[in-house]
């Protein structure tokens, strides 16, 4: 196979793990014998730098003849005073995710038994282990109805945001919850707010009834989003895999995240509905951390969750399986052989991003 890769470091800590990721992509593709044929582009903030605009006309192109987005993070301090619509998350991970119609957003929330003393809840409660998938939907809702702000009546100002979805829309995210709790425990729980918004009442009906016709195999458990947040802390191993909106699926993957030990090991592909040469979804990869402006340039970020998103990406966008799992293997032994950046030290010693990536990519 032959992969044409769009890389899109971003800001802060994006370049330095996304610097640690591509030498394992490379490295596992030689040994599959497998081609690879990538190039950077400026995204977010460095897009601004560049070019004026977070997605520079020249990035969307390259991504556009690519058969996926290999993806950093986007933004920090250093654009926060710019309008918010030009801000680099907003100007260029949202355009992204609406011009490729990535829909289904898959994050995995696993908590490997060596990171057991990583997650911040009592061992008790995480015992039995955590391995849980959120299935976020990732182009409607909140995100993309309509917006605006105005002054009203008597000087007041009025702001508005909509959450809007269709059966359509709902339908296949729903398929793809399915075909995700086939390859699990066939479990699927739905996050919504049904007890108030409209739309969470077409959900939990679409959903059902789409379960009942096509996948009577799965199991369908509903929950409200302020249950869910408290269950997620209670009780994780009841989770197999979390259905849910765009918004309530961005704050509960962020919960998940932490649940898991730390942000910086949770992987995320966003699936779209176009498909690649290979007749695989096109997809964009990035992990879910963020750019950590606090922690850029002193290699001391956690290179696993770009790592991760590249294994993510041979899966779903190439089909490669095996090699997916030889980078997912590698990266569990390196943590079991007690190498660790310092965010999953629990205080103990740690090395820095660069060495995480050479000791993941010697075991190999
Ligand atoms: C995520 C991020 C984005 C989101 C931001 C950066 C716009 O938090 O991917 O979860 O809210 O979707
Ligand atoms: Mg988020």
């Amino acid at each position: 196979m032959h992969l044409k890769i769009a890389v899109l470091p971003g800001d802060y800590i994006g370049p330095e793990v996304m610097s640690a990721a591509l030498p394992v992509l490379e490295a596992v593709l030689k040994k599959g014998g497998h081609t690879l044929e990538h190039s950077t582009h400026p995204v977010g903030g460095a897009g601004i730098d560049a070019h004026g605009k977070a997605l520079p006309d020249s990035t969307l192109a390259a991504c556009q003849a690519a058969d996926a987005i290999l993806f950093g993070s986007v933004g920090g301090p250093k654009w926060e005073k710019l309008p918010p619509k030009e801000q680099p998350e907003r100007a260029s991970l949202l355009p992204l995710r609406s011009h490729f119609r990535l829909f289904a957003n898959v994050r995995p929330g696993l908590l490997p038994q060596a990171l057991l003393e990583t997650s911040p809840l009592r061992a008790d409660r995480i015992a039995s282990g955590i391995d849980m998938v959120c299935i976020r939907e990732l182009t409607g809702g909140l995100y993309f109805g309509a917006k605006s702000t105005k002054e009203i009546a008597g000087g007041d100002i009025e702001a508005i945001d909509t959450m809007v979805y269709r059966q359509s829309e709902i339908e296949r995210i729903t398929d793809v919850a399915i075909a995700t709790a086939r390859a699990r425990r066939k479990h699927i729980t739905l996050v919504d707010k049904a007890n108030v918004l409209e739309t969470s009442v077409l959900w939990r009906k679409v959903v059902a009834a789409r379960i009942a016709a096509t996948a009577p195999d799965i199991t369908l458990a509903f929950l409200y989003i302020d249950n869910a947040a408290m269950q997620l802390i209670l009780r994780p191993g009841q989770f197999d895999v979390v259905l849910t909106e765009n918004m309530f699926g961005d704050i509960l993957s962020d919960e998940m995240a932490v649940v898991c030990g730390s942000l910086g090991m949770m992987a995320s592909a966003s699936l779209g509905a176009g498909h690649n040469r290979y007749g695989k979804p096109f997809g964009l990869y990035e992990p879910s951390g963020g750019t950590a402006p606090d922690i850029a340039g002193q290699d001391k970020a956690n290179p696993c969750a770009q790592i991760l998103s590249v294994a993510l990406m041979l899966r779903h966008s190439f089909g490669l399986e095996a090699e997916a799992k030889q980078i997912e293997n590698a990266v569990d032994r390196t943590i079991a052989d007690g190498i660790r950046t310092a965010d999953i030290a629990s205080g103990k010693a740690s090395v820095g991003c660069k060495a995480m990536g050479a000791a993941i990519l010697a075991r190999l």
